[in-house]
């Protein structure tokens, strides 16, 4: 039973759309909203409350579709507003809600505010939408101060006239001056516009960057970057106390609305900032990402998960869990790799991918393994879930995508001074069918060559339907715009859906077993067990428990330590291997009902 009402966010299960490479119908190589909804039934039955759509909007794809050219429109690529229409509609018709991903910080180079800052020139109304500055040196032949792009080189881009504009990421995507009445304006007009489609919510991108203090201080006087989530009020980019007052313009936005809309912040932000940004009187949420960042270690997940708690109960309300996104390298990858506790989350994957998945063993049955543990865990969490398109499959980091075939603006870039290959390994177009497999690529033998078949990504839609009837194969006119590996055969969504011994399997169980045992309770608590039920190595332990339905109490546990753990007495529900004479071996988890 999916939650309706003004609290039904509270404990969702929002899966994550990429839209791009989700599924095709018209055979451009390039997912679709159509594709989307011939998905449907399969959404539907994997159990999720709602979807969360990253960008669809028209854009020129210099960062994957976050730099937008127009916010209240469909890219005709990917279809019509009439398409998103019956997108929402289908969504709805099965109970589920749909966010979409609202891209505030920045807007694409093509968008026609920036366009016409550049013909207006400098000192012009059209300039004061973006942040626009003089450059140093006897010609400002150079860079206001030394600031650099989250995806590395400078973060100032000269143009014709010998102005510098800033942008925080690529420099297709020039930062708005949120000072600018019309900058606010125009934004809550968008909030509407998709609030009146009947959206039920927005995934906020970069919600901590629109506040900026460029002119307190001579720009030259701050070189340093200024640090992400530094929770300093004087960092002129980051998390500056001002951005708050957006967000309660549009939580007053939100509610206009019945019930009231929702929203989510993507914000990178010290701990003790995160309530703000999700208090009842801004937008109601934030993502939390220590899950995400946590190598394969209990106490880094036992310390991901009481933070989380913390910081929600600081601001009234719920927890995220995320285990992967189109942000990051596929976990099932991740847990696969060599486990090396770093500084800097993502070390070991993000450098094996920089060298094509070659410097270490990728050890495929670990991280399906602990894969299936770990969202075991997530899933008997209270709060909400955020699960990424293809993890349900088990999908691994694609990490040999010729350098040449990258869309990523991050790859050849340096980020904290590192070079990375960047995030599309985790964006290649989803495998549907495991007959439709094309034949190895002339210049790979182990990737398809998308002219012969897509594993079902690019296939019409079956001439009469019901909408959610999936089409027949056919051959596409264009290859999936990110080369699909042959191994993708052993991941079909068809071929799993028939395996009950299947990642699909599980996560449809899993979704089913959350919703009736502890998301129908209504109770966000959580209990840790004590040590003494945690075998002989509790430290190696993540043993919680919460209220279930019934008046049971649901035990979750999951063994990272070598030695089983004798599982509490009562009835397993669902375990992500069997337990052996009663004891639960390494990388699982169990949820036993006592
Ligand atoms: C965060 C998004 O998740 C990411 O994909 C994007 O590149 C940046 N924001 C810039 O919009």
């Amino acid at each position: 039973m999916r939650a309706q009402g003004s609290d039904w966010w509270k404990q969702a299960v929002v899966y994550q759309v990429y839209p791009r490479s989700f599924r095709d119908t018209d055979g451009d190589g390039l997912g679709d909203i159509r594709g989307i909804v011939s998905k449907i039934g399969y959404l539907d039955e994997l159990g999720v409350d709602a979807l969360w759509l990253s960008p669809f909007y028209p854009s020129n794809l210099a960062d994957g579709g976050y730099d937008v050219i127009d916010y209240r429109a469909v890219d005709p690529r990917l279809g019509t507003l009439a398409d998103f229409d019956d997108l929402v509609a289908a969504a709805h018709a099965r109970g589920m809600k749909v966010i979409v991903d609202i891209v505030p910080n920045h807007t694409s180079d093509h968008h026609p505010w920036f366009q016409e800052a550049l013909a207006q020139g400098p000192g012009s109304p059209a300039r004061d939408r973006y942040l626009f500055r003089p450059g140093r040196g006897e010609h400002g032949e150079l860079p206001p101060n030394g600031w650099r792009s989250v995806f590395g080189g400078s973060a100032w881009e000269r143009v014709d006239d010998g102005s510098w504009y800033l942008h925080l990421f690529a420099r297709e995507q020039p930062d708005l001056n949120w000072r600018h009445p019309e900058v606010r304006a125009d934004f809550e007009r968008t909030l509407r516009f998709w609030s009146d489609r009947g959206v039920d919510g927005f995934r906020v991108d970069v919600a901590h960057a629109l506040a900026k203090d460029l002119d307190s201080r001579p720009l030259d006087e701050l070189d340093q970057d200024p640090v992400q989530g530094s929770g300093s009020p004087d960092n002129p980019l980051w998390d500056r106390p001002e951005v708050h007052e957006i967000y309660r313009a549009w939580r007053r936005v939100f509610n206009e609305y019945e019930p009231p809309r929702f929203a989510v912040a993507e914000a990178w932000v010290a701990p003790e900032h995160q309530r703000y940004y999700a208090s009842p009187d801004e937008l109601g949420q934030v993502f939390n990402f220590q899950f995400a960042k946590a190598g394969w270690f209990a106490d880094e997940f036992r310390r991901a998960i009481a933070d989380g708690l913390a910081a929600a109960a600081d601001s009234g309300s719920t927890s995220t869990w995320v285990l992967s996104n189109h942000d990051v390298p596929r976990h099932a990858t991740r847990y696969g790799l060599p486990q090396v506790r770093s500084r800097v989350y993502h070390q070991i994957a993000n450098d094996w991918l920089l060298r094509d998945g070659s410097t270490y063993y990728e050890d495929r049955a670990h991280g399906t393994r602990r894969a299936r543990a770990a969202v075991l865990m997530e899933l008997a969490l209270p709060g909400s879930v955020y699960i990424y398109q293809g993890e349900e499959l088990g999908l691994f980091e694609v990490a040999d995508i010729p350098w040449d075939m990258l869309e990523d603006p991050q790859a050849r870039r340096t980020l904290h001074g590192d070079a990375i290959k960047g995030r599309d390994g985790c964006r290649v177009p989803l495998p549907w069918e495991a007959a439709d497999a094309p034949a190895p690529a002339a210049w790979s033998a182990s990737f398809g060559d998308g002219a012969t078949g897509s594993f079902g990504f690019s296939a019409p839609l079956a001439p009469a339907g019901d909408g959610s009837a999936d089409g027949v194969p056919a051959r596409a006119a264009a290859a999936p715009h990110l080369p699909q590996p042959l191994w993708f055969a052993g991941f079909a969504a068809d071929a799993e859906a028939a395996d009950p011994s299947s990642m699909l399997a599980l996560y449809r169980r899993a979704i089913a077993a959350r919703a009736e045992l502890l998301t129908a309770t209504g109770d966000t608590s959580l209990s840790w067990m004590p040590a003494s039920e945690l075998g002989p190595e509790p430290d190696q332990v993540v043993g919680f428990e919460r209220p279930a339905a019934d008046g049971r109490a649901l035990a979750c546990v999951a063994n990272f330590g070598a030695r089983p753990v004798p599982l509490p007495a009562g009835e397993v529900v669902l375990a992500s291997v069997d337990p052996v004479d009663g004891a639960l071996p390494q990388d699982a988890c169990a949820w036993v009902l006592r």
